[in-house]
């Protein structure tokens, strides 16, 4: 596998053994501290982000590689007016694999279409996030011990979250999956999701209010509303306070239910939840960092 532009890049069987490479590395991280020496990965990130490119480079420092970049386009010859061809072109002379994030919907396949090395799409616009998912996967699994028969809700910005997009995605293949989608009706999943979901047969479910669906979840996957993605700022005020999961809701949940956040958070999980062990999302952010080590030996080929 060369290129990892959605999750469905992945057979399930692939995803399977990344999540097991990374559960090994997490126990003992110091056997793969030479697994990439001198290979160099390239971050380019068009947009912000702190999780996705520290972890990227994170991972890649642990692996005994080299990492370069830049961090904003603003830095980059993208100010200029290059094209996202003509970066990656040129950046595959300088580095072994690249992970890259831009603010357009389908840059990561037109980068994909112009390079040999391999390439990670780190999040394209509204579009898909795979790495993030994979971050996802590992912490159900590492927290539920599996990743079927599992009643999950999203909750927030589900027409932007290109997390969500990926997650709802990659979880359509397991069995006995439920899906509680929760937000307000400007901001529903995008029609092709639904469309897909529809015509699998999946058991799911839109709602609008959250606490009348939480006490069903397993899994709580919560989102941001999306402010850079908005056309207007009146619509994002408007919508941005939809959702605050705060102890009142925490107490509708299952005893057991654990609460994934991609991050960042801004106010949609008030801070005094963050001491509810079933509040895991700095757990989950933790999970990131082996789960790319695990993806750049894959893609690298050096297990
Ligand atoms: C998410 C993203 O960038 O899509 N963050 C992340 O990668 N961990 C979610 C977000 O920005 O809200």
């Amino acid at each position: 596998m060369k290129k990892l532009i959605s999750p469905l890049d992945l057979t399930t069987q692939e995803i399977d053994e990344i999540l097991s490479l990374a559960d090994r590395i997490m126990e003992n991280p110091t056997a793969y501290a030479h697994k990439c020496d001198g290979k160099i990965l390239a971050t380019l990130f068009f947009e912000p982000s702190t999780r996705t490119r520290l972890s990227f480079e994170s991972a890649m420092l642990s692996l005994g590689g080299k990492v370069l970049g830049f961090s904003s386009a603003s830095s980059s010859s993208a100010s200029k007016g290059e094209s996202v061809a003509d970066t990656v072109r040129t950046v595959e002379c300088y580095a072994d694999i690249i992970a890259m994030r831009h603010p357009k919907e389908g840059a990561a396949a037109v980068a994909a279409a112009n390079v040999e090395c391999p390439l990670i799409n780190a999040g394209d616009g509204g579009h898909q996030h795979p790495t993030q998912t994979l971050t996802d996967l590992l912490t159900i699994r590492r927290l539920k011990g599996h990743l079927d028969n599992l009643t999950i809700g999203f909750c927030g910005d589900l027409k932007f979250g290109r997390t969500v997009h990926s997650l709802i995605r990659a979880m359509m293949r397991y069995e006995g999956i439920r899906f509680i989608l929760v937000s307000p009706k400007e901001l529903q999943i995008p029609d092709y999701i639904r469309d897909d979901l529809t015509a699998g047969g999946f058991d799911f479910q839109e709602v609008e209010r959250l606490e009348d669906a939480i006490g069903e979840m397993d899994i709580l996957y919560m989102t941001r509303v999306q402010r850079e993605r908005f056309f207007n700022e009146e619509d994002y005020i408007r919508l941005r306070d939809s959702y605050i999961l705060d102890t009142e809701k925490m107490e509708l949940a299952k005893k057991d239910m654990i609460v994934l956040h991609p991050l960042p958070r801004v106010n949609e999980i008030s801070v005094e939840v963050d001491k509810d062990p079933r509040a895991c999302y700095f757990k989950q952010a933790r999970c990131g960092r082996f789960v790319r080590m695990a993806l750049i030996m894959k893609m690298l080929e050096v297990e």
